[in-house]
């Protein structure tokens, strides 16, 4: 029940009677609506909210038995309490009203005493029910809403504004089903490490925020655990008047208010349209603990994922050991697998697992001789049968983690070409798996770019010409045409990612 008063609708058809109820009821501060028969008085119900139905059991047009049947048998009005007022001695009366599903009796004639009692404890049954029963559609919101932050969970790109959001619509939604929840809400959030950003959520319904300054300094604890509260009164609590008056000024009247206090975040649920409980604080904390749960866990994989990758990068830098100084080349040939994919419409996984693994690609050479390596001429056949085993060897090295396949699949297959010359296998077109074919014409523009114990470096129209009309060594039928046209279309890009990086 919200904080309208309680409604109570009498069903009698003999006048004298209504207004005797009402001469009782109306002092005690009950709305009464009157009714002359049954029919009139389930329309009564159907028209807006009652809380309570005394109902005379003889009246001509549908009997106080049969509209209470009614009202029990309706999903949306079983809940409505109903009093059957019955002839003082009516056994049978009594009987067939349990029967109907009547939850209290009334006798004629009325006691005034007996009246007020029977109709606060039904009404006061009839608040718990609806409490008790918003508090299960609570739940389940909120489990559904914790269900889909879960299931949308991606570590990758957790923003907790936009989780912020999620809450708010959430507890916007109490007004609709009945808890009463909040008319606005404001909340405090934690920009960088000192600055703190305020938020006003002004409507309900409408989850549009506004920024909005705040130099109100709700005292919660730094570092340590949360803390939550409560007010019906908060104009009158030291604590929140700065509050309040503030957002007065802002155009918003603070009548209750709940909420969670943290370094991080706070959450000011207000104007209930009702009295606000420590039940209301438990929904609203459980809502904002969860979103910060996850928040900490993206935070814990992100520095998993960031260990990774370095470690990663470790390794490949690890196998240049016998190598002649390449630079930044993996970093280099990363990025610009990166930029390809990106381009070509690859998935957002793809595109950073290839950035991270695309280092690995040479890392097979760790077992060919430096001598081989750093030869400043041509190689014979027998060192170039050698060299063409670090695609192989670098598969073998990096072996078998479902975390490192792209990594393993590029050491193996970025020298295959799409005409089927390349090697170890001679794969052909897509047999050849895309981070292979990326790769491939990845690692050939920076080779080209770069000086190498073999040949000279050359610059950006020289590289774009080998690799788009061809040398005789590399000839654009090596590439997939999908991926030289994306490298043709974004060369610039190549350029760029070069000149950033070559340090
Ligand atoms: P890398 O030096 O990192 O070169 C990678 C790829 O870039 C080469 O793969 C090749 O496709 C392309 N590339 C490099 N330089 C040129 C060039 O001057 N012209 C053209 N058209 N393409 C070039 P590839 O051929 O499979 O070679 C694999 C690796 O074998 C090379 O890696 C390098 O370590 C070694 N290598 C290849 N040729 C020679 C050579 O003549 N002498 C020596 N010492 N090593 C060589
Ligand atoms: C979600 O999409 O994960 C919940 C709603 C939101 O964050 O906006
Ligand atoms: C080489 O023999 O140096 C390379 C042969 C080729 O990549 O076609
Ligand atoms: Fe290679």
């Amino acid at each position: 029940m919200s904080d309208r008063k309680p409604r109570i609708l009498c069903v009698d058809d003999e006048i004298l009677n209504l207004k005797l109820l009402e001469a009782v009821l109306l002092p005690m501060g009950y709305e009464v609506l009157t009714a002359g028969n049954g029919e009139e008085g389930l329309r009564k119900i159907r028209e807006q909210k009652v809380d309570c139905v005394l109902l005379d059991v003889m009246m001509s047009k549908m009997n106080g038995f049969d509209a209470c049947r009614k009202i029990k048998e309706n999903e949306e009005t079983r809940h409505l309490p109903v009093v059957l007022i019955t002839a003082l001695t009516s056994r049978e009366d009594r009987i067939r009203g349990i029967e109907a599903g009547a939850d209290d009796f009334l006798s004629k004639p009325f006691d005034e005493g007996e009246v007020i009692a029977r109709t606060k404890m039904l009404l006061k049954m009839k608040s718990l029910g609806d409490r008790l029963r918003n508090a299960y559609s609570d739940m389940i919101e909120m489990n559904s809403y914790s269900e889909k932050i879960v299931r949308t969970f991606n570590d990758a790109d957790f923003d907790l504004m936009s989780k912020i959001d999620g809450i708010v619509e959430v507890l916007f939604q109490g007004c609709d089903n009945g808890s009463g929840g909040p008319q606005s809400i404001v909340v405090r959030l934690l920009g960088g490490t000192t600055r703190h950003e305020w938020f006003l959520y002004a409507g309900k319904g409408d989850v549009r925020r506004a920024a909005v300054a705040m130099d109100f300094a709700p005292d919660v604890p730094g570092g340590g655990p949360s803390t939550i509260f409560f007010s019906n009164d908060p104009d009158h609590d030291p604590m929140f008047r700065p509050f309040t008056v503030k957002l007065k000024g802002l155009g918003t009247d603070v009548r209750n208010l709940v909420c969670y206090a943290s370094d991080i975040l706070c959450v000011f649920a207000l104007n209930y349209g009702r009295e606000v409980s420590l039940y209301d604080t438990a929904v609203v904390n459980s809502l904002v603990m969860h979103t910060l749960f996850l928040r900490s866990l993206a935070m814990k994989l992100k520095e998993v994922d960031d260990a990774f990758a370095y470690t990663v990068y470790a390794l490949a830098r690890a196998a240049e050991a016998n190598d002649e100084d390449t630079g930044n080349h993996i970093l280099r040939v990363g990025e610009y697998c990166a930029l390809l994919a990106g381009k070509m419409g690859l998935s957002r996984e793809f595109i950073e697992n290839i950035r991270v693994q695309a280092p690995l690609h040479d890392v097979g050479k760790i077992h060919i001789h430096p001598g081989i390596l750093k030869k400043s001429g041509g190689l014979t056949a027998e060192e170039w049968e050698s060299m063409k085993q670090h695609a192989v060897y670098g598969a073998k090295i990096i072996g078998e983690h479902r975390k490192l396949g792209i990594g393993k699949a590029i050491a193996l297959t970025h020298h295959e070409r799409w005409d089927g010359a390349g090697y170890p296998k001679g794969l052909k077109g897509e047999q050849i798996p895309i981070e292979g074919r990326l790769v491939n014409i990845a690692d050939q523009y920076d080779a080209l770019r770069n000086a190498r114990s073999y040949k000279p470096a050359f610059d950006h129209d020289k590289t774009y010409k080998i690799i788009t009309v061809g040398d005789g060594r590399t000839m654009p039928g090596h590439f997939d045409p999908e991926v030289l046209r994306t490298f043709e279309e974004n060369a610039s890009g190549f350029e760029e990612v070069y000149e950033k990086l070559k340090g």
